[in-house]
């Protein structure tokens, strides 16, 4: 066995969290939770796993259930795309397979949402597959291991570290060596300020000994974040209705609902966004009266950053209305919906009580 496989597992075995995916071989568990620990912490992600797992402890009921509950049980996580793909892939593999899941890599890698990071890990979790996990943790430990400087947002690198990975497992021991990778990339090995002097790889570790721990992993491709400007009106008539809409495709948070949106280039007041012209197409002929404009709300997604205003506007009755549904107040928290959607709601579920 080579010394760098045998260090990480016995470093793994004392120092391991016990987490409730690593008590199963039932693939479809660890696909939850590998999908949602993909964008989480495990902290953060940990609730979310319990949640779905007890909503839907076999994949048939998740195939079956309506895409709104799975997404209001996603509401938080981000990448709602992700939360979609798990949805889809459970109703085609209850279609198409009898709802058993694979395990093989080369069947699992043909679904929906599944790429090579996930195959490798469901595949090696549940049968020792030989496949290894390279994802944010496995670069930078390995990359300050071997002291390795290839920028890892290149594509070369995707190669370069996916052979290495691999290169390292020892026949039969893919599960073990794959969770004691990420754990001690979670744990020890952390991006900043890693307690070095109490790592068991210290004495062969490239970036110590060359004083470059700080310095890797390399990544140079920085993101450049658009900024948008969203102007929600929370039009609501004097039997607490509101109206919303159901955001579709094309943009971020598809399938969520939200407010009539208003989206403009710069920050709004209530004269300015009286004046735009979307504006008066939702509000049309109706008598309205803003009531209240909330503060800024800021949301930073990976590539764009949202401020968020909400205008409450008041108006007599919501009947007649074309363009949207209309919703009681008290049954929008069912609803699945951007957390800045939810965070106002929650302010002002409060007020309204
Ligand atoms: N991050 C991604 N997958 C994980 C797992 N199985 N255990 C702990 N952290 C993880």
């Amino acid at each position: 066995m080579n010394d760098f496989s045998e260090s990480i597992i016995e470093w793994y075995e004392k120092n391991k969290r016990e987490l409730p995916w690593r008590n199963t071989n039932n693939p479809y568990y660890i696909w939850i939770s590998e999908v949602i620990l993909q964008q989480t912490r495990v902290d953060q992600g940990l609730p979310y796993y319990i949640k779905f797992i007890e909503s839907f402890p076999q994949i048939e009921l998740l195939a079956q259930a309506p895409q709104d509950e799975v997404l209001r049980l996603w509401q938080g996580l981000g990448y709602y795309s992700r939360g979609r793909n798990l949805h889809f892939t459970a109703k085609q593999i209850v279609d198409d397979f009898g709802g058993i899941f694979p395990t093989e890599y080369k069947n699992l890698i043909r679904l929906k949402g599944i790429g090579s990071y996930t195959a490798s890990a469901i595949s090696s979790f549940c049968n020792n597959e030989h496949r290894a996990v390279v994802d944010g943790n496995v670069y930078r430990v390995l990359s300050r291991y071997f002291g390795i400087d290839t920028d890892i947002s290149s594509n070369q690198a995707k190669k370069q570290f996916q052979e290495l990975a691999e290169s390292l497992l020892n026949k039969n021991k893919s599960a073990l060596h794959n969770q004691a990778i990420m754990e001690f990339g979670a744990l020890q090995c952390v991006p900043k300020n890693p307690s070095c002097d109490k790592c068991p790889l210290q004495n062969s570790c490239a970036a110590l000994q060359n004083k470059m721990v700080d310095r890797l992993p390399v990544k140079t491709k920085k993101i450049k974040s658009k900024k948008r400007y969203f102007n929600y009106l929370m039009i609501i008539d004097e039997d607490e209705r509101v109206l919303v809409n159901k955001r579709t495709s094309g943009d971020i948070w598809e399938g969520l609902y939200e407010f009539p949106l208003v989206e403009t280039d710069d920050e709004m007041d209530f004269h300015t966004i009286a004046s735009n012209p979307a504006f008066k197409k939702i509000t049309s002929k109706r008598k309205y009266n803003i009531a209240a404009v909330s503060n800024v709300f800021k949301h930073q997604l990976t590539h764009q950053t949202i401020y968020c205003k909400f205008f409450t506007l008041k108006i007599k009755d919501c009947a007649n209305e074309t363009l949207f549904s209309i919703v009681k107040w008290n049954e929008f928290d069912k609803y699945p919906k951007p957390i800045l959607i939810q965070r106002f709601y929650q302010i002002n579920r409060l007020k309204m009580k």
